[in-house]
């Protein structure tokens, strides 16, 4: 099969990571004869530096032009002056809002050879197999008036959030489906003891899981779910949630992978398997672009490695070539290769680009 990937590296260690992702595939190819033509854009903090613009026209011609985008993160503390009228970070956002990205899949799995990785006591990680839906393209992150102006008793800002029930409809019915295909358990997560959209969300969310009566809904607020997945993590299935709650669960997630690098994730604009996901979908691994260990060659390149793996089964159909990267993934972790962010257990400590290699080797 052919197939065209448009890849998005960015800054900081999006490129070290990306180019493993890239060596997977090639590596994919050779082993079961597909071709994946790969046409690489600029985005981000670089991109601002060169054009003045962290999203550039011809960037998003080669999105729109490929069957899937592979992203690496953007930022870094050279585009953080918050007087900055234009950020690294508006080039992501701006692609996840015109491709309709509403759906960002991050499931977060813990490999048995890294419960030591974690800095939580093993009994709390057996059986950790969770996914979290993000809603990604309204909510907090979205929402209008967003803006900072002065006034004659100082500075202010504000930021909204809002939906509309469709927005909220849409993301939960993508979360009872994914339910349905898993352990039919869904936390929606809210705060409706404060938030009025979230008060939408949770009436929307009892109206939808009338047609979902095999799946168990549980609505859970936002910071009881903070401390839920350090106390009971096993205990999740699915979850989902607003845009910023997802953002910061997620990073809490990871700890119980081992490390923010070890997770991926696939931003979709229709749920998974269904017709319309011909349209292009997006891969990117959670973590940003740690620019205190770019260009050192000591990143964890397994969170988009495994997203690439999310590409393959999402956008491709291609599920043996998918299970033949995880499964590639796990049983280098159980050999003891370890990035330096996953090696709080010993093991052997690798470079970005040898677990890059050691992973390609098993495909
Ligand atoms: C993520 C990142 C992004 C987000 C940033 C880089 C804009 O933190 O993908 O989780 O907040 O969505
Ligand atoms: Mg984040």
């Amino acid at each position: 099969m052919k197939a065209s990937i448009a890849v998005l590296p960015g800054d900081g260690i999006g490129p070290d990571v990306v180019a493993e992702s890239i060596k997977v595939l090639h590596a994919v190819s050779d082993r079961f004869g597909h071709e994946f033509s790969l046409k690489t854009a600029e985005i981000g903090g670089g991109s601002i530096d060169k054009y003045g613009d962290p999203l550039p026209q011809k960037t998003v011609e080669t999105c729109n032009d490929s069957d899937a985008i592979l992203f690496g993160a953007v930022g870094g503390p050279k585009w953080d002056d918050p007087t900055n009228n234009v950020r690294p970070e508006d080039g992501i956002l701006a692609i996840r809002k015109s491709l309709g990205l509403f759906a960002n899949l991050r499931p977060v799995k813990v490999y048995p050879s890294l419960i030591n990785s974690s800095p939580l006591k093993p009994e709390f990680l057996e059986g950790v197999d969770m996914l979290v839906l993000r809603e990604l393209t309204g909510g907090l992150y979205f929402g209008k008036p967003k803006k900072r102006w002065n006034t004659s008793r100082g500075r202010r800002g504000v930021d909204t959030l809002k939906y509309t029930e469709r927005e909220i409809e849409r993301i939960l019915r993508v979360g009872f489906e994914l339910a349905m295909g898993r352990r039919k358990k869904l936390a929606s997560v809210d705060k409706q003891n404060v938030l009025e959209s979230s008060r939408l969300w949770r009436e929307i969310a009892v109206e939808v899981s009338h047609e979902y009566p095999e799946v168990e809904l549980e609505h859970i607020l936002v910071d009881n779910a903070a401390m839920q997945l350090i106390r009971n993590p096993a205990n999740f299935d699915v979850i989902v949630s607003e845009n910023t709650f997802g953002d910061i669960l997620t990073d809490e997630a990871s700890v119980l992978a081992g490390s923010m690098g070890m997770l991926p994730s696939a931003s979709l604009s229709t749920l998974p398997g269904s017709n319309r996901t011909k349209k292009v979908s997006l891969y990117e691994p959670i973590h940003g672009t740690a620019p205190d260990i770019a260009g050192k060659g000591i990143a964890n390149p397994i969170g988009s490695i495994l997203s690439t793996a999310m590409m393959l089964r999402l956008s491709f159909g291609m599920a043996d070539e998918a299970d033949s990267i995880e499964s590639a993934v796990e049983s280098v972790l159980s050999e003891g290769y370890r990035t330096a962010d996953i090696s709080a257990d010993g093991g052997d400590v690798v470079g970005t680009t040898q677990m890059g290699d050691v992973i390609a080797g098993q495909i």
